[in-house]
């Protein structure tokens, strides 16, 4: 059984005041916390080191996103090479905000996957459907393809983790169903197993809309090994309850 994650993306959200108040409520909860499970936020990328100071030791930190370019001339862009100097744990690749509204391709997001790898940054490969593409019995390929692609010419590597996360249910509050979810990820599995990869031991975390009162009938089911969570990982009591849920899983 894989290790069970339970990640939090902040995205573009939190002032430093709110990272101060949000660390110290975890700060004094933290050691009630299973050590079984592994817990982390994704801050904004100018909170990094600030979160690494203020975070219980222990807690992951890891980057919303990273460059496809080691260094050089790429104004706004933030190197994995950086992250690794900064000891931050884990970046996320190919978050579907990313693919689309910035228009991130396959190649691109596999760029970057293989260059934080190869950093040795833990790196999250975010895939997932649109609403279009499930209800037109697509979600299956779809995800099976930005597997394929997002992992083109990557080894085997133990610091890869998954996350499936269906457009249409990212913020919207329209979680899937413990058995939808497990459907996919299954699927990836295989996939993962097809293309060579650790399948058995790469953790393949949920994501889109999961909250305290929903994970653990996620968390039941056998290919789900965690969760990558928005909004409801900006509020210290509920990203604690989630990561409760999470080190029960494993106990
Ligand atoms: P929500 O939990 O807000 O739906 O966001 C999910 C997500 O995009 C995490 O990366």
């Amino acid at each position: 059984m894989c290790k069970i994650h339970i990640l939090g993306n902040w995205k573009m959200n939190h002032t430093q005041k709110e990272l101060a108040s949000f660390c110290e409520e975890i700060n004094s909860k933290w050691s009630e916390l299973s050590d079984k499970a592994a817990y982390g936020i994704a801050p904004q990328t100018l909170h990094l080191s600030t979160l690494k100071t203020k975070a219980p030791k222990g807690l992951l930190v890891g980057a919303q996103n990273c460059s496809d370019q080691e260094s050089g001339a790429y104004t706004g862009e933030t190197s994995a090479v950086a992250l690794k100097d900064l000891s931050i744990d884990f970046t996320l690749t190919g978050h579907s905000e990313r693919r689309q509204l910035y228009k991130e391709s396959d190649e691109f997001i596999n760029r970057k996957t293989k260059l934080a790898l190869e950093n040795g940054l833990t790196t999250v490969l975010c895939v997932g459907e649109t609403l279009d593409e499930r209800e037109s019995g697509s979600t299956a390929g779809v995800v099976c393809h930005q597997i394929e692609a997002g992992l083109k010419d990557i080894e085997p590597n133990k610091k890869l983790l998954i996350a499936y996360e269906p457009v249409w249910a990212i913020g919207t509050g329209k979680t899937a169903t413990p058995d939808m979810a497990q459907d996919v990820h299954a699927i990836i599995r295989q996939k993962l197993y097809d293309l060579g990869h650790d399948a058995a031991s790469t953790p393949i975390l949920y994501g889109g809309s999961v909250k305290p009162d929903n994970i653990e009938g996620l968390l039941e089911c056998p290919d789900i090994d965690g969760a990558l969570v928005g909004g409801a990982s900006l509020k210290a009591t509920d990203f604690l309850a989630l990561c409760r849920a999470g080190g029960m899983r494993n106990a």
